[in-house]
């Protein structure tokens, strides 16, 4: 599994204000778009591509676009919905499916309560958007969903990632073909589960309180 954990300054000073809690849910859901799209700029590196040919005012050249299949991006909802928009903007010829996924408060356990996606997946290359890696156990589910349906390779965006998840995702997909990006590697879990320093809970901070 590769990981990528971006160290740019404009990431770092968006993410500070993402985490300060008097950050206001308007304000977090931009930043939310745009730091996916700083972020997809790494998580697209390997995006597959086919050659075409193309006239310019002044001659005949080759460029490229994106291959096919599409790519499918997937965010899990509730969070990740709020990375969509600034991901298909970078990538605007992607098909999107939609897993929605709960963590179970006490015990940590996802649960999956909702699934629209392709039936196959063969040979696509999938984009997962969570913004928080936290025990992994979502992240983790969503990434054998996609490969139980024949995704030739996935790439997870996360905002921020505990190392306890991280090294979960690692154990799960052995040598299966996956990358993960990340905007920062915070220092670990609470006894709740929580990030820290993180950013709270993404959903709530993004569409308020759920229950
Ligand atoms: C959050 C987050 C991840 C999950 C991470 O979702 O968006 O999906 O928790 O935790 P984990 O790595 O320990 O599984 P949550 O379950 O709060 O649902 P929501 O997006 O609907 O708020
Ligand atoms: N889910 C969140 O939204 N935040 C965390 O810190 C951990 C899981």
């Amino acid at each position: 599994m590769r990981v990528h954990v971006a160290d740019h300054p404009l990431i770092t000073h968006k993410l500070t204000v993402l985490r300060d809690e008097r950050t206001p849910s308007s304000v977090f859901r931009q930043l939310t778009e745009e730091l996916v799209t700083l972020l997809a700029y790494e998580a697209t590196r390997n995006v597959r591509v086919e050659s075409i040919e193309i006239r310019t005012p002044v001659t005949a050249t080759t460029g490229v676009r994106i291959g096919e299949p599409r790519p499918l991006v997937v965010p899990i909802l509730r969070a990740g919905l709020g990375m969509l928009d600034g991901m298909v903007k970078l990538l605007p010829t992607a098909e999107v499916g939609f897993l929605g996924m709960a963590r179970d408060e006490q015990t940590l356990q996802p649960y999956t309560y909702a699934e629209r996606l392709p039936a196959d997946l063969s040979d696509r290359q999938c984009f997962i958007l969570d913004p928080m890696l936290a025990t992994g156990g979502s992240l983790g589910a969503a990434i054998d969903f996609l490969f139980a349906r024949g995704a030739q390779d996935v790439t997870a965006i996360c905002i921020l990632g505990a190392p306890e998840g991280v090294a979960k995702i690692k154990d799960l997909v052995g040598d299966r073909d996956v990358t993960l990006v990340l905007g920062s590697l915070d220092e670990g879990l609470n006894e709740k589960g929580y990030i820290v320093p993180g950013l709270g809970d993404a959903g709530d901070r993004l569409y308020g309180t759920a229950d």
